[in-house]
């Protein structure tokens, strides 16, 4: 539980909030890469809150800039993307990937109004087919959150992402809850092989978890241990890398992913799914066979289709649970969307009743807390100014028999 003061410092994300400032020196994904082409349209980009405009030039460079035109603040996005330049088509001003306006042909030649006009720009990161961008005050952007994935040519990553109507923190405690995994996603366990290669490896035998939290530079690792009657025991262990990825368990032998709960502003988030394959080129309808994901669009700016809301109780199917399903959604991930928005735009966390099984939830909170607050006190993040090994990062799903022997290896 935590108070209302605790839950809007931990949930604002706008410009001026504590979460906000602390958020915005990570490097954060913005849009697919694929978005952006050369001399082509540039694209409005929503994120803490905030409007940008992201264009690539015709030498391939990414600008990143704020969306008002400097003159008298038209969205940038309607502009030319012409000559190495985002021109505004209200009366021309053209300005560079480096924020500097290069033309002001509305003014008499000669004029200098040009160099004295400068434009918030932004540095980018191309990683794993998505411009990333880092909007902090900080000297200079941090490490780059160097996954795995970088390391693999592009033909193997799939990167995609879902929009959500809902505060991005909830969506972050539902990635981190492996305590739901067996209720939530039963019949997807049941009767599939949700991210499980061969028989399903245990999760439905207890529905009950024990956490073990370890504590790390950059997050935790929160080991889920359910106990079998059988003696069996299964350890589902979760990374939480700072300040919104998650790294979940999974058995497949080769298929990897990183989720990032992004915020778009307080009551939207873009929940980002950047899966790999080491054994190969992929693509995102053999990633979902893979993964038994369940019938949910291949759009890869939107996952999340079709969208159904409070209104028509998220598109739950009740035929569906007639016949046996038990939660009556068309994909997996449905599951998580639909019980996390129905939470409320901004879950009120003054009124839950947390016990044992919440504690991954309630260290990341808490984490989260103290950043903000470090940070309004003039210290930055430890992730962000010591080094990190992301590249070696793993979850881990673990079987171990009542012999003591491991059944499931460790991936
Ligand atoms: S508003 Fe953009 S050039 Fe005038
Ligand atoms: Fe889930």
């Amino acid at each position: 539980m935590l108070s209302k003061e605790q839950n809007e410092m931990l949930c604002r994300v706008g410009p001026g909030t504590p979460m906000g400032n602390v958020l915005r020196e990570f490097w954060t994904p913005a849009i697919r890469s694929a978005r952006l082409e050369p001399d082509g349209a540039p694209q409005r980009v929503r994120v803490f809150g905030q409007d940008f405009v992201a264009f690539r030039d015709t030498t391939g460079k990414v600008g990143f800039l704020d969306e008002g035109c400097p003159h008298r603040g038209v969205s940038l996005a309607l502009g030319r993307n012409e000559e190495c330049g985002l021109r505004c088509i209200f009366h021309g001003w053209k300005i560079n990937t480096d924020g500097q306006v290069v033309e002001v042909p509305s003014e008499p030649a000669g004029s200098n109004l040009a160099s004295k006009v400068r434009v918030n720009h932004y540095p980018t990161h191309e990683a794993g087919g998505v411009v990333w961008v880092w909007l902090g005050k900080a000297e200079k952007p941090p490490q780059f959150p160097a996954f795995d994935f970088v390391n693999y040519p592009a033909e193997n990553i799939v990167a995609r992402k879902a929009i959500i109507p809902c505060n991005w923190v909830q969506l972050l405690e539902g990635a981190l809850d492996s305590s739901h995994v067996s209720s939530l996603h039963r019949a997807w366990l049941t009767h599939g092989s949700n991210m499980m290669d061969g028989p399903h490896p245990g999760v439905m035998g207890a529905l009950s978890v024990k956490y073990e939290i370890n504590d790390r530079l950059y997050g935790y690792m929160a080991n889920a241990r359910r106990f079998l009657a059988d003696g069996t025991q299964v350890n589902r262990m979760t990374e939480y890398v700072l300040p919104w990825f998650t790294m979940i368990p999974s058995t497949l032998k080769t298929l990897r992913g990183v989720l990032a709960v992004v915020p778009i502003d307080d009551e939207n988030t873009h929940f980002w799914d950047f899966s790999w394959d080491e054994a190969g080129p992929t693509d995102v309808a053999t990633v979902d066979r893979l993964r038994n994901s369940g019938k949910r669009s291949h759009d890869l700016d939107n996952y999340f289709q079709p969208r159904w809301g409070a209104e028509d109780v998220w598109g739950q199917d009740r035929q569906k649970m007639k016949e046996g399903h038990y939660t009556g959604f068309l994909a997996l991930s449905f599951e998580d969307y639909a019980v996390q928005e129905s939470q409320g735009t901004i879950a009120d966390r003054s009124k839950e009743h947390l016990g044992t099984s919440d504690v991954a939830i309630i260290r990341m909170r808490r984490i989260l807390l103290d950043m903000a607050r470090d940070y309004q006190n003039g210290k930055l993040p430890d992730i962000l100014t010591r080094e990190i090994e992301y590249e070696k990062l793993r979850p881990v799903h673990e079987v171990i028999a009542p012999s003591g022997e491991t059944i499931t290896p460790m991936v």
